[in-house]
């Protein structure tokens, strides 16, 4: 119980940015991965806060206590809350970077016309903790389809992080709808772990012994 009298913040799954009433811009996620670090965090006697964006999973562990959101902004507004009274943030979500400018309070109805839809940026959740932080242990995920060591470590910089989860991108079954993941924790000082492609709860447990060896 190494976690225990601790508090994590974790964010999981994707966000939904509405277009018009029935229509919007997602990602594939599925929470799976975010959920499951939830689960062995809640097993180690952590409190967990699960910020969980549009998914069909839940976490099923009393220690859990889950936050349902569908836009970026909803997420960000709820991380706000916990970040303060947080030991560990762990953003494992899928945010959307981009968001429609306008939404529409009526269904578009099609014609014969293109349309274009502008989309403007959302809030960077991890890169506005990495500004707010002080006592947090806070840890990034990197999805990268190139390059990345490289884009990994220049993620954990920009955001001020202390730990980047990276991973490819589907390549090897990893990634959003996988059940399994390959993963290398980047530290501040380039101290790289690396691991076999397993299953995500699996994952889950060594993300959770290098945060415990990083939070003493
Ligand atoms: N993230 C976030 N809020 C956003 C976008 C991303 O909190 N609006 C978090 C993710 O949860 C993840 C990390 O930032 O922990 C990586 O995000 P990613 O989108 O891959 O990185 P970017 O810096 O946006 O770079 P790019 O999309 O160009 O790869």
């Amino acid at each position: 119980m190494q976690f225990q009298n601790k508090k994590i913040l974790i964010t999981a799954g994707p966000t939904y940015e509405p277009i018009d009433p029935v229509r919007f811009i997602g990602n594939r996620s599925t929470g799976k991965m975010g959920i499951a670090i939830a689960e062995s965090f809640a097993k180690q006697g952590a409190e967990v806060e699960l910020v969980l964006g549009p998914t069909h999973l839940r976490p099923s562990h009393k220690n859990i206590n889950c936050h349902l959101v569908e836009t970026g902004a909803q997420m960000y507004a709820a991380c706000l809350k916990q970040y303060d009274s947080c030991d560990v943030a762990i953003m494992s979500a899928a945010v959307a970077d981009y968001k429609p400018a306008e939404v529409l309070n009526q269904k578009i109805k099609k014609s014969d016309a293109t349309i274009t839809l502008t989309l403007e940026k959302t809030t960077d959740i991890l890169f506005e903790l990495g500004k707010l932080k002080k006592h947090q242990l806070l840890v990034g995920f990197a999805l990268e389809t190139e390059n990345l060591i490289e884009n990994a470590t220049s993620k954990l910089n920009r955001k001020n992080l202390d730990l980047i989860v990276a991973n490819y991108s589907s390549a090897f079954g990893e990634g959003f709808g996988f059940d399994t993941n390959k993963v290398i924790i980047i530290d501040r000082n380039n101290k790289m772990y690396n691991f076999e492609l397993k299953q995500k709860e699996e994952v889950a447990l060594d993300i959770v012994d290098i945060v415990a060896k990083y939070l003493k």
